[in-house]
C-alpha cells in the first residue's frame, strides 16, 4: 500500500489523515509545530513546509503528495511533479489559483461568469478601478488572503489610501461589490480518470468574513442549487487536476457568480462528514491514491455546520459537553485558543433544516474552548 504525505498538519491536514485511516491509507504530515492537530492520526515530520530542502526529503517519505495549505515551497513542488512524482493539486493548478487575478483571468476565459475586475498596482490604478467599476468595490490582495484579510472595502475614494496600508500595497486587483443574496459553494472531485462528481451545494454564512455556518442543502430554489453544481463541474473540467476543489459563488438577482476557488478540501465542505455517504477528506484521499471516487449523495435529509471560533486568546481547555442526537463534534486539539481561530465544527443532521439549526447552535452554547 502506498503511503500519502500531507504537506500541512492544521484541521484540513487533521481531517484528511483520519479519513484515510478509515480507509487502510497511511499517511505522513510534515508541519513545523511538534504534535500539530493531523499528528493524532498520521506520523508527523517536524519541518518547515516552506523550505526547499524540507520538502524535497519529505517527499521521500511518501508516494504521493497533497496539501492543506497553499503556501508549500513551490520550487521543490514542481521539480518533484516535473520528475514524475504525483502531486495533487498540480503546482500547474496551484499557479492558476493561488494568484488570485489569474485565477479570475482563468474562469473567464473558460467562460464562467464573475464580477467584473481590474488589475490595481498604484493607489492611480484603483482611482480608476472607482471610475470603471463603481463605488463601493472590494480592493483584494492577489494571494495569500483567508478569512477576509486580504479584502478591502472601498466606499469612496478617500478609502483607497486605508485599503491599501490594510493589503500592504503592491499587487492587488479590484472587484465590482455584489449585493449578493447569499453566498453558496459546492466542493467537487476530480479522480484521476477524470470522473467528476459534485456534492449537492450548500449556503454559506459569514460574520465579520470569517464562515459561522454551512447549511446543506442551500435553502435556495432548486434550479440555483442545480446551476451552482454545473458551474462546479466545468471549473474542475478546465482545470483538469486530481482531487477536491471548492467553489465560493455569489447568488445575486438570480444570477451565479464564482467568488474564488479553494485548490483543496474547505471548509464548507466539513458538514459531508456526517450529511454525505463520503466525507469531501475521504474522496479527496481516493481521488489522489488513484482509487474510485465514493458516492457523495447525502444520507439525510438535511445539515448543518457551526464554526467553533475561538473566543479568548490563551490555552485552550478540555471539553466535556452534553451532548445531542444527531449532532457530532469535531474537535481539532489546537493547544492554543485566539479570537476567531477555528477551534472546532459541530455538524448537525436531521429531517428539517430548522430542526439541524437549533440542534447545531443548541451544542455550540455548551462548547467552552
Ligand atoms: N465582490 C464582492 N462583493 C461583495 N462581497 C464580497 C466580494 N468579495 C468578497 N466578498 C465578501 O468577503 C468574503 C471574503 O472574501 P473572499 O474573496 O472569499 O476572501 P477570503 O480568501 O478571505 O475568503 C466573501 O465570502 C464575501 O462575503
Ligand atoms: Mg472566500
Amino acid at each position: 500500500m502506498k503511503t500519502l504525505g500531507i504537506v500541512g498538519g492544521g484541521q484540513l491536514g487533521r481531517m484528511m489523515a483520519e479519513a484515510a485511516q478509515k480507509i487502510g491509507v497511511e499517511t505522513v504530515v510534515l508541519d513545523p509545530t511538534p504534535g500539530c492537530p493531523a499528528s493524532a492520526f498520521a506520523r508527523q515530520v517536524v519541518g518547515d513546509f516552506k523550505d526547499y530542502e524540507t520538502v524535497k526529503a519529505f517527499a521521500k517519505e511518501a508516494d504521493v503528495l497533497t496539501f492543506e495549505i497553499e503556501s508549500a515551497n513551490a520550487e521543490a513542488l514542481s521539480e518533484l511533479s516535473e520528475s514524475g512524482y504525483p502531486v495533487h493539486p498540480s503546482p500547474h493548478t496551484l499557479s492558476i489559483i493561488r494568484d488570485k487575478l489569474a485565477q479570475k483571468k482563468f474562469l473567464t476565459e473558460n467562460g464562467i461568469a464573475v464580477a467584473p475586475f481590474l488589475e490595481v498596482n498604484s493607489k492611480e490604478d484603483a482611482e480608476q478601478a472607482g471610475q470603471v467599476l463603481g463605488y463601493p468595490f472590494v480592493l483584494k490582495a492577489r494571494s495569500g488572503g483567508y478569512d477576509g484579510k486580504g479584502n478591502s472595502t472601498v466606499h469612496s475614494s478617500e478609502d483607497i489610501a486605508t485599503a491599501f496600508e490594510k493589503l500592504g500595497g503592491g499587487h492587488l486587483y479590484a472587484e465590482k461589490f455584489v449585493p449578493f443574496e447569499k453566498e453558496l459553494a459546492v466542493v467537487a472531485v476530480r479522480s484521476e480518470e477524470g470522473e467528476i462528481r459534485t456534492y449537492p451545494t450548500v449556503e454559506t454564512v459569514h460574520e465579520n468574513h470569517i464562515c459561522v455556518l454551512v447549511r446543506m442543502p442551500a435553502l435556495v430554489p432548486e434550479p440555483a442549487r442545480q446551476k451552482a453544481e454545473a458551474i462546479a463541474e466545468k471549473v474542475l473540467g478546465a482545470l483538469h487536476g486530481v482531487g477536491v476543489i471548492s467553489i465560493e459563488m455569489f447568488l445575486s438577482g438570480g444570477e451565479i457568480l464564482v467568488n474564488e476557488i479553494a485548490p483543496r478540501v474547505h471548509n464548507s465542505g466539513h458538514i459531508t462528514q456526517d450529511a454525505c455517504a463520503t466525507s469531501q477528506f475521504e474522496n479527496h484521499v481516493r481521488a489522489v491514491m488513484g482509487m474510485s471516487l465514493g458516492d457523495v449523495a447525502m444520507t439525510v435529509r438535511a445539515g448543518v455546520m457551526a464554526n467553533i471560533l475561538g473566543t479568548r486568546n490563551g490555552e485552550s481547555v478540555g471539553v466535556q459537553v452534553e451532548g445531542i442526537s444527531g449532532v457530532a463534534l469535531h474537535l481539532y486539539e489546537k493547544k492554543d485558543v485566539r479570537v476567531g481561530r477555528k477551534m472546532g465544527h459541530i455538524n448537525a443532521v436531521a429531517d428539517t433544516q430548522e430542526e439541524a439549526e437549533k440542534n447545531a447552535l443548541l451544542l455550540l452554547s455548551r462548547v467552552i474552548i
